[in-house]
C-alpha cells in the first residue's frame, strides 16, 4: 500500500493552496457578510482548469484523477467553502454526470464549455436539480413532471435549494415522466436557464456558505427538446444516485478542508495566546483538543482519498463515498466548533475566521444526502 502522492498530485495541491491564499482569502469575510457570489474567484478557477478537473481533455477538461480533485477541494475549502461548493457541483455532479452518461452531441454542446467554466468569455457553469419542497431525502417522490409531447417534453414544477441557481447557465433537472413507474419513471434533462418558462426566485439568506447562490427555480410549461433527455427513458433516478456517489466525495473533501482550516487556525492561535503565564497550547485540555482534531482529520482524509482512489480504479465507491461524507462532515462540525472554543471570545467574532468555518461546516451534514441518509446507504450496503 502506497500513501505517497505523485508529483502531479502534489503540484495540483500546491496550485490549489496558492490559489486559496492569494485569490480566496482576500475579501472572504466581506463576501460572507454580504452574501456575494465569488464570481471573480470562479472565473480564475476556470482559467486554472479546476472547473472540469476530471473531464477528458477532448471535452475541454483537465483530465486529472479524483485524488487530485480531493486535494484541490480540501485546499480551497480551508479558506472559502462558498467557492468550493460551486466548484464541487460543477465538477462532480454536472460535468461528471454529462461525461459518463450524455450523448456525444450533448457532450459537444454542453460538457465542453461547462468543463472550461466559460463560454464566449463569460462564466458558464451548471446546477444539479434533484431537491424539491416535498422531496429532499425522499428523492423518489418527485413532483416536478415532464410530459412527453412527441418531439419535446413539457416541464412543470419547482426545485429548491439549488446551488449555482442563478449563476448557472445549464441545469440538469430530474423530473417524473411516469408516476406509475415510481423511480423507474424518472428522467433527467438538460435545461438552459434562459429558456421561456424558467423562473429563478430570490437568493436564500443562509447560515453558512453565504457567498454560494442558493435559489428556488420554477418551471412553467418549459419546452425541453427530446434530444436533451440524458440516457434511456427512466434512467433519471439511477443517474441521480450514481452521480451523487461521486458528488459525495466532493462534499466530503469540502468538509475535510473546513476541518483542516479550522484546525490550522486553532493550532497557530494556541501558540500565541497566553493564559495563566503560558501559551494555551501548554494546557493539556487545549493540547488534547488539537490532538483529537489532527487524528479525526487524518482519518477523514484517508476515507476521502480511499473513495477517490476507488473511483479512479473503477471499483464501486458508493459505500466509501458515503462513509467519507458522513465522517468528514461530522469531523468538520466538531473541529470547527472546538476551534471556536480554542479561540475563546476571539473565536466568536468574524476577524478570526473560525466562526465562519463553524457556520459553513453545518451544511456538509445536510446537502448531497444528510448524515442520516448516508447511514441509510451505509447500513443497507453492509447488511445486504
Ligand atoms: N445506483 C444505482 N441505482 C440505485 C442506487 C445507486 N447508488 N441507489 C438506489 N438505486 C436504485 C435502487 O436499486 C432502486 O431500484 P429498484 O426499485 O429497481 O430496486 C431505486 O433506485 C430506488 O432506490 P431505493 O429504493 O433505495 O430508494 P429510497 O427511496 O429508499 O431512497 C436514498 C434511497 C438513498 C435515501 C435516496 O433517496 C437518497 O440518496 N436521498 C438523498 C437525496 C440527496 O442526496 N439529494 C442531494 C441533492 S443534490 C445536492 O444536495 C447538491 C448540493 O447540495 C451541493
Ligand atoms: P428532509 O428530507 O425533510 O429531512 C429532514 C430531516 O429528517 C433530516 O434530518 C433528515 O436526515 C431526516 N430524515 C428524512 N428521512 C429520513 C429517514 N428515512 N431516516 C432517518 N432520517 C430521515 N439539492 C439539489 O438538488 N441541488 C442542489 O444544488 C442543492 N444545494 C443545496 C444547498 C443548500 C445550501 C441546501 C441547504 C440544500 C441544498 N440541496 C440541494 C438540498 C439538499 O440536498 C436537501 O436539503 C437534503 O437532501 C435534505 O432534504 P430536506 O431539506 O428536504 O430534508
Amino acid at each position: 500500500m502506497i500513501f505517497e502522492l505523485s508529483e502531479e498530485q502534489l503540484m495540483i495541491q500546491q496550485a490549489a493552496r496558492d490559489f486559496a491564499r492569494n485569490e480566496c482569502l482576500p475579501g472572504v469575510i466581506e463576501r460572507d457578510e454580504h452574501q456575494k457570489f465569488p464570481k471573480e474567484q470562479i472565473m480564475k478557477l476556470a482559467e486554472l482548469g479546476f472547473m472540469g478537473m476530471m473531464v477528458d481533455t477532448a471535452y475541454g477538461g483537465s483530465g486529472l484523477d479524483t485524488v487530485s480533485y480531493v486535494l484541490a477541494m480540501e485546499e480551497i475549502s480551508k479558506i472559502d467553502a462558498s467557492v468550493s461548493v460551486c466548484m464541487s457541483v460543477n465538477n462532480s455532479l454536472v460535468c461528471y454526470g454529462l461525461q459518463q452518461y450524455a450523448s456525444e452531441e450533448q457532450k459537444q454542446k454542453y460538457l465542453t464549455p461547462l468543463a472550461q467554466g466559460r463560454k464566449d468569455g463569460e462564466l458558464y457553469i451548471g446546477a444539479f436539480m434533484l431537491s424539491e419542497p416535498e422531496a429532499g431525502s425522499d428523492a423518489t417522490s418527485q413532483r416536478t413532471t415532464a410530459e412527453d409531447k412527441g418531439d419535446h417534453y413539457l416541464l412543470n414544477g419547482t426545485k429548491n435549494w439549488i446551488t449555482n441557481g442563478s449563476s448557472a447557465s445549464v441545469y440538469l433537472v430530474i423530473a417524473q415522466t411516469d408516476a406509475a413507474k415510481k423511480s423507474k419513471g424518472i428522467n433527467v434533462f438538460i435545461v438552459e436557464k434562459n429558456w421561456p418558462g424558467v423562473t429563478v426566485a430570490a437568493k436564500e439568506n443562509k447560515l453558512g456558505i453565504r457567498g454560494s447562490d442558493t435559489h428556488t427555480v420554477m418551471f412553467t410549461d418549459v419546452k425541453v427538446p427530446k434530444e436533451n433527455r440524458i440516457g434511456e427513458d427512466g434512467f433519471g433516478f439511477t443517474f441521480a444516485m450514481k452521480t451523487l456517489a461521486g458528488g459525495r466525495i466532493g462534499i466530503a473533501s469540502q468538509a475535510l478542508g473546513i476541518a483542516s482550516g479550522a484546525y490550522e487556525l486553532a493550532k497557530e492561535y494556541s501558540k500565541t495566546r497566553k493564559a495563566f503565564g503560558t501559551e494555551i497550547r501548554n494546557h493539556q485540555a487545549i493540547a488534547f483538543k488539537l490532538a483529537d482534531m489532527a487524528t479525526r482529520i487524518e482519518a477523514a482524509r484517508l476515507l476521502c482519498l480511499k473513495a477517490a482512489w476507488e473511483k479512479d480504479n473503477k471499483i464501486d465507491y458508493t459505500l466509501s463515498s458515503s462513509m467519507a461524507k458522513v465522517f468528514a462532515s461530522e469531523t468538520a462540525m466538531w473541529t470547527a466548533t472546538e476551534a471556536v472554543q480554542v479561540h475563546g471570545g476571539y473565536g466568536y467574532v468574524k476577524e478570526y475566521h473560525v466562526e465562519r468555518l463553524m457556520r459553513d461546516a453545518k451544511i456538509t451534514q445536510i446537502y448531497e444526502g444528510t448524515s442520516e441518509v448516508q447511514r441509510i446507504v451505509i447500513s443497507r450496503s453492509i447488511l445486504k
